[in-house]
């Protein structure tokens, strides 16, 4: 098993580093006893292609000295890359003989050529009838799946290109009115002056602005091709800006100008969580109240945009730089709604469009690109137990040693222990870590393994709310994470120096669904 994941790692080691801005391959392989190989290996954007080649060997060749060596599953977080995998035995038993190969395969060290075959005999009459009544009846069946996915991308196309019609028939905002000029959005950000940079993302720069009118707004200048129409674009603007709700950062709307691409924003006072969570000074900030209401408040968001909103989305890249702070504290959540502006190559399939950012993804995820509301949970739990920790999930320490948040929580959970994980900041009266633990047990609930056993967000709010509400055991959290190497050593410090660029160059995706 061993030698079928490295011979898997080592093709995904070459296809990652080629990716471009994006280096990320995912791919399976089968491995002994009738078990498939899933794993998937990432580097942030910011590497070169070598950089990326070598982080992932080095990951690998420390794999052996990983607790998790030898173990079905596993998430590996280096510095700059990570990789993921997972042996599933395969539902059904393989046939004891190869089928006849519909042409030759490529020579491959995985499978050994056939014997050559002798020449076949003419085709018997029980051949010539099998073919006469199979080929006919195939063909009918492709012809009716092909006119059914023509149909239905005509459907989602016209659905797309009439959102006002379709979807929001009572609402007469117009594409026009969501549309700014170039030179008025120049004005306001003072020609995009690095003074009134706010952050870079893996989508471009983000700055602020003041319009005439005195309204003040966060300008996202889109450096992605955002591989679609300049309609399409518009009218995909609209749908995401009549997304509104409390815990939600509002679109307020476009510039398109030749290449250039830009989406307003409302502007957001606080900046991101991460500033606050993860910065030692600026967390004294967050006292358990305010944490209690940030999670809250980014529940309300999600379950709007899961259940309540007239469009399912689900957002796919929840993590702490997408949590805004308005003045009173109140989260905000951002980049929902960007799998509709940007039309993503297809080469990788699923999941090459849909790169989330690790440590936040659901297992099924990061193996299968299978995203849904499930999903979302998942991060969701991984972004509580942040801001119950005050760590990253990434860089979660417990005194000396680098552990992994996940089954850290799970353990001291399990064992009544939970005050070890709680940011001691936060460790006041007893009240408040009975309630911190209760908040712990919701989000070890969120990030099961099993997809189908984390609660859906309405249940979740309502365990927030209602304190009395008994709550069910969970089963461990998925895949356990081994954080590789040595926190003194330099890839560490590396890490340190590249997490801010890192954390910035990750894009975020979102998916809408009509409901
Ligand atoms: N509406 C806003 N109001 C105020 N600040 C904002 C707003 N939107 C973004 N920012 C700031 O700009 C920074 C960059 O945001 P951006 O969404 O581009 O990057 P990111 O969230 O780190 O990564 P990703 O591209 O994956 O979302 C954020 O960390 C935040 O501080
Ligand atoms: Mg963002």
């Amino acid at each position: 098993m061993q030698e079928d994941l490295r011979t898997l790692l080592e093709s995904l080691q070459s296809k990652a580093s080629a990716g471009g801005k994006r280096k990320f391959a995912r791919n399976s392989t089968r491995g002994p006893d009738f078990q498939t190989i899933h794993a998937l290996v990432q580097c942030t954007a910011d590497l070169s292609a070598e950089e990326c080649f070598n982080c992932l060997r080095t990951g690998y060749e420390s794999l052996p000295s990983c607790p998790c060596y030898g173990k079905r599953a596993a998430t590996v977080l280096m510095p700059s890359c990570n990789f993921i995998f997972q042996v599933n035995p395969f539902s059904n038993k393989l046939p004891t003989e190869a089928p006849p190969p519909l042409w030759p395969p490529p020579p491959s060290p995985l499978w050994q050529s056939p014997p050559p075959l002798p020449p076949s005999p003419p085709p018997t009459v029980t051949a010539r009838t099998v073919i006469i009544t199979v080929v006919p009846t195939v063909t009918v069946v492709i012809l009716i799946v092909c006119t059914f996915v023509i149909l239905r991308k005509r459907q989602k196309r016209k659905h797309l290109l009439n959102p006002i019609e379709s979807i929001h028939g009572d609402d007469t905002t117009t594409a026009e009115s969501l549309q700014y000029d170039f030179s008025a959005i120049q004005a306001a950000t003072d020609n995009f002056s690095n003074a009134n940079k706010l952050g870079q993302g893996g989508f471009g720069p983000v700055y602020k602005g003041k319009l005439p009118n005195g309204q003040e707004v966060a300008v996202k200048r889109l450096s992605v091709g955002s591989g679609q129409g300049d309609l399409e674009f518009k009218n995909e603007v609209l749908l995401v800006a009549r997304l509104q709700h409390r815990n939600l950062v509002r679109l307020r709307g476009f510039c398109l100008d030749g290449t250039e691409r830009l989406l307003v924003y409302e502007f957001v006072p606080n900046a991101s969580l991460d500033h606050f969570l993860f910065d030692s000074v600026k967390r004294r900030q967050l006292d358990w109240e305010k944490r209690y209401k940030i999670i809250g408040g980014i529940a309300k968001g999600i379950l709007y945009l899961h259940e309540d909103s007239r469009l399912r989305i689900i957002h796919r890249d929840l993590k702490a730089s997408n949590v805004l702070l308005d003045a009173d504290m109140n989260p905000k959540i951002s980049d929902f709604g960007m799998a509709r502006l940007f039309t993503l190559d297809e080469t990788q399939g699923n999941t090459s469009r849909i790169v989330g950012t690790y440590g936040y993804m659901a297992p099924e995820y990061a193996m299968h690109g299978q995203f849904s509301v499930k999903s979302d949970v998942f991060s969701f739990g991984v972004l509580v137990l942040e801001i119950l920790s005050g760590q990253r999930n990434t860089r979660f320490r417990n005194g000396e040693s680098v552990e992994d948040l996940l089954s850290y929580a799970w353990t001291n959970w399990r064992e009544g222990t939970s005050s070890n994980l709680i940011d001691p900041i936060l460790r006041g009266s007893s009240g408040i870590v009975r309630d911190i633990t209760r908040c712990i047990h919701i989000a070890l609930l969120c990030v099961q393994e099993n997809a189908a056993d984390r609660p859906t967000m309405a249940a979740v709010v309502l365990m927030l709310s209602s304190l009395s509400l008994s709550l069910p055991v969970p089963s461990g959290p998925a895949y356990s994470m081994h954080n590789v190497g040595n926190p003194e050593n330099s890839l560490i410090q590396e890490y340190n120096s590249r997490m801010s660029r890192s954390s910035q160059n990750e894009v975020s995706i979102t998916e809408l669904y009509p409901r």
